[in-house]
């Protein structure tokens, strides 16, 4: 079998007395960024190409003009042109590359471009070896494969004279060569060189099939029925409940959830005053509803002292004292004289502007 993007022991030992050599754990970086700066470099010239092309095509058809254009397509002034807008002003990388190696355009432009019209493959890779075919990697473009990672991954420096052409599997697989599924999913297909993972049935933790009959183990939260189905578990039938007194349970798909009973309830079966186990102090049962007991209104005065009034509220109720009556000593007692006037002084009188 050809193992695709596998880096094979001999490379390995390779790489390492590179590594070695170099000393520079960023090589390997660089080695990838130099490929994708030549990259960039070929495809700005294909631009430029194009872009001269039309440029000095006046649409004039007389012999003079056509052969005018003829020269120019090939011409030194054409190449400059091309070359000079190769590369951001601030891209130092692009900008030495293109320097160092001026004379390989001028070679190719005049000598090699009909042979090698590919100017990424005859430049970047077969020139200046800053990057391999696709599907190969490091610094002898090893490997080999149209479909690295088995089309499920990207291999380690693919394209490049860097990395070391381990598979990054995409979601879903995993693996040295990308083939295998992680859990959660199954293989729908598989042979030696092709696997398409599919997502197995919410209720799996891992599974050979799509459906819940399928799982090889439940996820937790679900559990197998006599059928051997992963089933959802309800988890508020059972005893003790798994929520708090004052809260009640409500089932999901895969789990559940606790809710906050209504105020009005001591315990309760769903959310609102008329799901109450009990009612809670202070309300009492009216046609199934936990209804607030207005303390305020029953025959038996709630605020018993002179002076007081009675004030409900959800559950309880509060004395006050009466207007013009202020708390002292647990008493209402009328307010004094000088408080009020204290409390004249210190409202700011409004100065006239006239
Ligand atoms: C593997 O499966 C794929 C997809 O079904 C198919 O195209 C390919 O020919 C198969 N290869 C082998 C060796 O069976």
């Amino acid at each position: 079998m050809l193992s695709p993007c596998r880096p094979q022991l001999r490379f390995i030992s390779c790489s390492i007395i590179l590594i070695l050599l170099f000393q520079a754990g960023d090589t390997k970086r660089d080695l990838k960024s130099a490929c994708s700066t030549c990259q960039q470099i070929t495809e700005n010239f294909n631009k430029g190409y194009d872009r001269t092309a039309k440029q000095n095509f006046g649409g004039g058809n007389t012999a003079w003009e056509e052969r005018k254009l003829s020269k120019y397509e090939t011409s030194e002034i054409r190449l400059m042109e091309i070359l000079e807008d190769l590369c951001d002003s601030s891209s130092f990388e692009c900008n030495r590359m293109v320097e160092e190696h001026e004379e390989q355009f001028e070679t190719w432009w005049f000598k090699k471009k009909t042979k090698h019209p590919d100017l990424h493959e005859w430049f970047c890779i077969d020139t200046i070896k800053v990057c391999c075919p696709k599907g190969t990697f490091g610094p002898d473009c090893n490997g080999g494969s149209e479909r690295p990672c088995h089309g499920n991954g990207v291999c380690d420096g693919d394209g490049t004279r860097g990395g070391n052409g381990k598979c990054s599997c995409d979601h879903a697989y995993k693996g040295e060569f990308c083939l295998d599924c992680v859990d959660g999913y199954f293989n729908q297909v598989r042979n030696d060189t092709f696997s398409l993972c599919t997502e197995c049935d919410t209720s799996c933790k891992t599974c050979s099939g799509a459906t819940n009959q399928d799982c090889d183990e439940c996820k937790e939260g679900w559990e197998e029925d006599d059928q051997e189905a992963c089933v959802d578990v309800n988890e508020c039938a059972k005893e003790p409940s798994p929520c708090k007194e004052d809260q009640y349970c409500l089932n999901a798909e895969g789990s559940y959830s606790c809710n906050g009973c209504d105020e009005a309830c001591t315990g309760c079966t769903g959310g609102g005053p008329d799901k109450c186990q009990a009612c809670a102090e202070g309300y009492k049962d009216v046609e199934g509803t936990c209804t607030d007991i207005d303390e305020c209104s029953q025959s038996e005065p709630a605020c018993a002292k002179e002076n007081q009034e009675c004030v409900n509220n959800k559950g309880s109720f509060i004395c006050i004292c009466s207007s013009g009556y202020e708390e002292k000593d647990g008493e209402c007692v009328q307010q004094s004289d000088e408080k009020e006037s204290e409390a004249l002084e210190t409202t700011p009188e409004p100065h006239g502007e006239l």
